[in-house]
C-alpha cells in the first residue's frame, strides 16, 4: 500500500482516503462518492481494529463481509482496498498509542475507555500508510470526527478532513453498520433516537434555548418508546465539546443509547 501511494506521490497525483471497518452501507458510499469528486485517486481501508473495540464489546461479531463490501464498492472508482491484517497493523510488542488527551473524555469516550485511543492511533497508521491528500469521515461518528480533526492539527499531518452529512433511512433511522444486529421491534425502538434529536431541533426552532428543557423532552421521546438504557443525551459544543448553558445554532445534540444489546450513536447540528 505504502509503495502504491509513494509511487502516485511522485507523480504529483492526490489521494482520497475513506478509512472503514467494512459492512459498507450507503453511509460509507456517500463518502467514496466524495472520494471520488476531489481526487483522481480513491482509497479505502477496511480494517475493523482490536484496539478501538472493549473487552465485552462486539469486535467478533461485527460483520465481516469483504465480497459483499467489494461488490458495494465496485461502481465507485476505488484505486486500492486495502486490508491490512492485525498483525500488520500491530505488530508483535507494539507499544506506541496516540492520545487526543480532552476530546476523548467525554460522550462515547466515558462509556467506551480507549475507544478514541484505538481510533486516533489506527488512523494516524493508516494516515502513515496511505499518505492521503484529503481523508472523508461521516458526521455520525461526530465525536470521532473531532478527535480526528484535532490530531490532524495538533501533529501537523496536513492531511484534510472532509466531513460528510449522515445517511438516514427514510423513517429517519441513521445508517449504521450496528442496525444489521436489530431485530423488526429493536428497530423501531431505534427510530426513538432520531425521533428524540428532532424533537429537540423543533423545539429549539420553536424559541426554546433553555438546554434542561430541551434535553427533558428528548428524553421523554426515548422514555415513551421504552428507551431506558441510555448512555448520554447532551447537548455541548460542536467544536470542542463542551457542555453550554444556554443552546444555540450550531451546537451538537447526541446520543447513546443501547437497544437490546446493540448501542447505537446519533446526533444532529442545531
Ligand atoms: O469509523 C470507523 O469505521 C472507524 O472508527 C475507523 C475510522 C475506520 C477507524 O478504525
Amino acid at each position: 500500500m505504502n509503495e502504491y501511494s509513494k509511487e502516485l506521490k511522485q507523480g504529483n497525483h492526490k489521494i482520497a482516503f475513506v478509512p472503514t471497518m467494512g459492512a459498507l452501507h450507503d453511509g460509507h458510499l456517500s463518502l467514496v462518492s466524495r472520494a471520488n469528486e476531489v481526487a483522481e485517486h480513491t482509497v479505502v481501508s477496511i480494517f475493523v481494529n482490536p484496539t478501538q473495540f472493549g473487552q465485552n464489546e462486539d469486535f467478533g461479531k461485527y460483520t465481516r463481509d469483504l465480497e459483499g463490501d467489494m461488490d458495494k464498492l465496485s461502481p465507485y472508482r476505488v484505486d486500492t482496498i486495502f486490508t491490512p491484517e492485525a498483525k500488520d497493523i500491530y505488530p508483535e510488542n507494539f507499544q506506541t498509542y496516540l492520545e487526543v488527551a480532552e476530546l476523548q473524555k467525554v460522550l462515547c469516550g466515558k462509556s467506551r475507555p480507549g475507544h478514541f485511543r484505538g481510533v486516533a492511533t489506527v488512523v494516524l497508521k493508516l494516515f502513515n500508510i496511505v499518505q492521503p491528500d484529503f481523508a472523508i469521515f461521516g458526521q455520525k461518528d461526530f465525536q470521532q470526527l473531532k478527535v480526528i480533526e484535532r490530531l490532524v492539527k495538533d501533529l501537523h499531518l496536513g492531511v484534510e478532513i472532509i466531513p460528510m452529512p449522515i445517511v438516514r433511512e427514510k423513517d429517519g433511522l441513521a445508517l449504521s453498520s450496528r442496525n444489521a444486529y436489530l431485530s423488526d421491534e429493536e428497530r423501531l425502538k431505534a427510530l426513538s433516537l432520531s425521533k428524540a434529536l428532532s424533537s429537540i431541533k423543533a423545539s429549539f426552532q420553536g424559541g426554546c434555548k433553555d438546554t434542561g428543557k430541551l434535553l427533558e423532552e428528548g428524553l421523554a421521546v426515548l422514555k415513551n418508546s421504552d428507551v431506558n438504557d441510555i448512555d448520554y443525551l447532551e447537548i455541548r459544543d460542536s467544536e470542542n465539546l463542551e457542555l453550554i448553558k444556554t443552546t444555540q445554532s450550531g451546537n451538537l445534540v447526541a446520543v447513546a443509547a443501547r437497544i437490546g444489546n446493540t448501542r447505537l450513536i446519533d446526533n444532529i447540528i442545531l
